[in-house]
Formats: C-alpha cells, sequence, structure tokens
C-alpha cells in the first residue's frame, strides 16, 4: 500500500468514528512551533529566519504571534515561496497547524482540513481562512507577510499609517461627484475615495467600502439625484461621504477615514476619523 493510500485509509477511518462523535476523533498531528514576533507595521509582518529557522526547508512551518494582536498566522515555505494563512480555525478557533505531507492545513481539534488557498477540504468547519501573500527572505533574513495585500488601483501603498496619491492619478476625482474603489497596499479596508466639494482640504472623502449592514462591497453608483454610494446586496444607499441615506443598513454610516486635499495631493489616514 503506498503512503498515500494509507493516509487516505486513516483519515477515512477517522470521518468514520467522527460521524458518531464529534470531539476527540481527529486523527494525530503535530503541531507547528508558535514564535512571538513584532507588531505588523503598515499591514506588513516580518518574521525572521533567525527565530523560525523552520521556514529555512521546504514545508517548514510556524505560527507566528504578533505582539498586541489576537490574530495568529500559519507562515509556511512551499519550496517555491512562501503564504500565511490566519491559523484560527473558524469552527470553534483552535490554532491549526500544517501537514506537509499533504499540504494542507488541519485542525487538531475536530479535524478540519484546509486546502493551501484557505478553503476548506473537510468539516466542521464550513468557512475559509484567510490567506495572505508572502514575500521571499529580504537581505535581513525577514519573511514578510502581507496582511492587507492591495489591489493595484492605488500605486502608492500605506506608510507611517498613511496613503498618499497624486489627484491627477485618477481623472474620476477631477470633479465633484467622482469617485474610486481600490485598496492600496497595506490599507485595513477596500476604500472609496469621492470628490465631495471643487476646492477645500474637505474637498476629498475616505471611507470603507465595507457595507455597514452585513459587509458587501459598496460601489460607486450615479442615481437621478446624483451620485451616491450603493450597496449591490440588499441596496443601502450612501452619500458621498458615508453617511446613510436609505435601505437595510438602518441609520449605520459607512466607516469613515481621515482625509485631506491640498489642490494636488490626497492623503488618507488608516485611522478612522473622530
Ligand atoms: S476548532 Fe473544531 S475543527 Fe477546528
Ligand atoms: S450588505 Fe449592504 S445592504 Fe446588505
Amino acid at each position: 500500500m503506498t503512503e498515500i493510500s494509507r493516509r487516505a485509509l486513516i483519515r477515512t477511518a477517522a470521518a468514520v468514528s467522527c460521524a458518531k462523535a464529534l470531539s476527540g476523533c481527529a486523527r494525530r498531528i503535530d503541531p507547528v512551533r508558535d514564535v512571538a514576533v513584532g507588531a505588523a507595521v503598515d499591514g506588513e509582518l516580518a518574521v525572521s529566519l533567525a527565530a523560525a529557522p523552520e521556514l529555512e526547508r521546504i514545508g517548514g512551518a510556524i505560527v507566528a504571534h504578533p505582539a498586541g494582536s489576537r490574530d495568529v498566522y500559519l507562515v509556511v515555505n512551499t519550496g517555491t515561496g512562501y503564504f500565511a494563512l490566519n491559523a484560527r480555525c473558524p469552527h470553534a478557533g483552535c490554532e491549526v497547524t500544517w501537514v506537509p505531507e499533504d499540504r494542507e492545513a488541519e485542525c487538531p481539534c475536530h479535524g478540519s482540513r484546509f486546502a493551501g488557498d484557505g478553503t476548506v477540504l473537510n468539516p466542521p468547519a464550513t468557512a475559509a481562512l484567510p490567506r495572505y501573500p508572502a514575500d521571499l527572505p529580504d537581505a535581513r533574513g525577514n519573511i514578510v507577510v502581507h496582511l492587507f495585500a492591495g489591489d493595484g488601483v492605488f500605486k502608492e501603498r500605506v506608510e507611517n499609517g498613511q496613503v498618499q496619491f497624486p489627484i491627477a492619478e485618477f481623472p474620476a476625482l477631477a470633479s465633484v461627484g467622482g469617485a474610486i474603489l481600490g485598496r492600496p497596499d497595506g490599507f485595513p479596508s477596500p476604500l472609496l475615495v469621492t470628490r465631495v466639494a471643487a476646492t477645500g482640504t474637505d474637498a476629498v472623502a475616505a471611507v470603507s467600502a465595507i457595507c455597514s449592514h452585513l459587509g458587501c462591497t459598496v460601489l460607486p453608483h450615479t442615481s437621478p439625484s446624483g451620485s451616491i454610494l450603493h450597496c449591490p446586496c440588499h441596496g443601502s444607499e450612501f452619500d458621498l461621504t458615508g453617511a446613510f441615506i436609505q435601505g437595510p443598513a438602518a441609520g449605520n454610516p459607512l466607516l469613515r477615514f481621515a482625509a485631506s486635499f491640498d489642490g494636488a495631493t490626497v492623503t488618507v489616514s488608516t485611522q478612522p476619523r473622530g
């Protein structure tokens, strides 16, 4: 019997016993080591090979515990690069581990398994593990995990807690009513930047594109009464500053970020506006 067949047989037997009793049914798997790392800065988490030498070998993995954060990350060396998964199992919060022979993440508590892209392969978990890109080690031997990867709409990334870009980069923002949607690398949410006035430091607003109803992505929209922000899921509407207009969001505005405009450059902070 091949090794893969043997593992499949063990897994099938475990699944049969799991059907009878949920707890205590997972096969025995080795946990990966927990490694304390510094807090993420501008959405980047640095994991040093000196602290995590496991990541120097193919199939090696650790769980990174950033300072001051409840989130933990399973960081994996695939042989062709690195990636990370949120290490908190969506079933009941246990810490998942990496099974290099299967190239899968597995939860030791009740046997949930996840593919390398985070999708669920085996219940009881029903939600995927978020996945994050990671770079090859830099000159200082750090693997950088990108917790808020950008989507390429903005050329600029977050630096020191803010992103700056020339307004000329987006013709849509040249006139009042214009809006753009994108995610700068390092920004904690998808971002809507809107032109709300012709002049002044408040001529531009910045709001999260995550709908305050159930979290769908809100889009710019032109209505008979002018430019608004519209949620395609259940129809909530907001004005260009994120203020609620109508719909099931029931009075809740979009999260607004501090933004300023000097006539040429837009600056958006990653901090919500007070
Ligand atoms: S906590 Fe239950 S499968 Fe992970
Ligand atoms: S998620 Fe936006 S209206 Fe429901």
